[in-house]
């Protein structure tokens, strides 16, 4: 029903700032500009389901350098902050820490196949990494709605602290499986 994408075009990325906006506060409503800089430098980091070529959700699952996640962990940098070079380019066989950016599914679809679709394609986008020999050390996860906390909480991420926005947690690749992803 809905075809998994792992790279984010122009138009899917408009069509992703519209579902940011009904979502999210302002300031953390992706900026077109920013964003294709983010994906010119990595091209790897979205994984998008579509239903008749149009957007239905999306994950941002980014590397960025351990310095800059340190921070971030820190409460010393924030969403809004990031830019390109802060964005790491995966190499085969490096380790990586990852900034769980964003998850989001349009209203309609949500509490049905359309989380388990998307995440059926983060695990697919994840082996894909891991064939390269690339290791995921942490994941960070700056939950700044209900749905978010939501969301970590049920993944098995630890909370770790209070980020300008919201609410920091942290797990690794382990906790990115779901049984009832089998189901899709
Ligand atoms: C976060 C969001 C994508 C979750 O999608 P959803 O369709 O609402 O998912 P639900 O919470 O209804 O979960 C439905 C089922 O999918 C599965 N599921 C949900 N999240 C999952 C995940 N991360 N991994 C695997 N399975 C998951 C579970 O089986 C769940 O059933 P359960 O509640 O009985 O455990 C969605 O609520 C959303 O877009 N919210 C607005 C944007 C937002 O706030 N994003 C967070 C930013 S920090």
């Amino acid at each position: 029903m809905f075809k998994i994408k792992q790279t984010m075009n122009e138009k899917e990325l408009l069509e992703a700032i519209e579902l940011d906006k009904e979502n999210f506060p302002y300031p953390l409503v992706c900026n077109f500009d920013e964003c294709i800089k983010w994906i010119q430098k990595n091209d790897n980091i979205h994984t998008l389901i579509i239903k008749d070529e149009k957007l239905v959700g999306y994950i941002n699952f980014m590397p960025i350098k351990t310095e800059f996640y340190d921070m971030y962990r820190a409460g010393k940098m924030q969403e809004d902050e990031i830019t390109a070079d802060h964005i790491e380019v995966y190499e085969d066989g490096k380790s990586y820490d990852i900034l769980l950016m964003a998850i989001a599914i349009k209203k309609k679809y949500r509490s049905g196949w359309a989380i388990l679709t998307l995440m059926k394609g983060l695990r697919q986008k994840l082996e894909i990494l891991e064939e390269r020999g690339i290791i995921i050390k942490r994941i960070l996860s700056d939950c700044v709605t209900e749905d978010g906390v939501k969301s970590a909480l049920r993944m098995g991420f630890k909370y770790i602290g209070k980020s300008k926005y919201g609410k920091l947690y942290e797990g690794g690749i382990e906790n990115l499986s779901h049984p009832a992803e089998k189901r899709v």
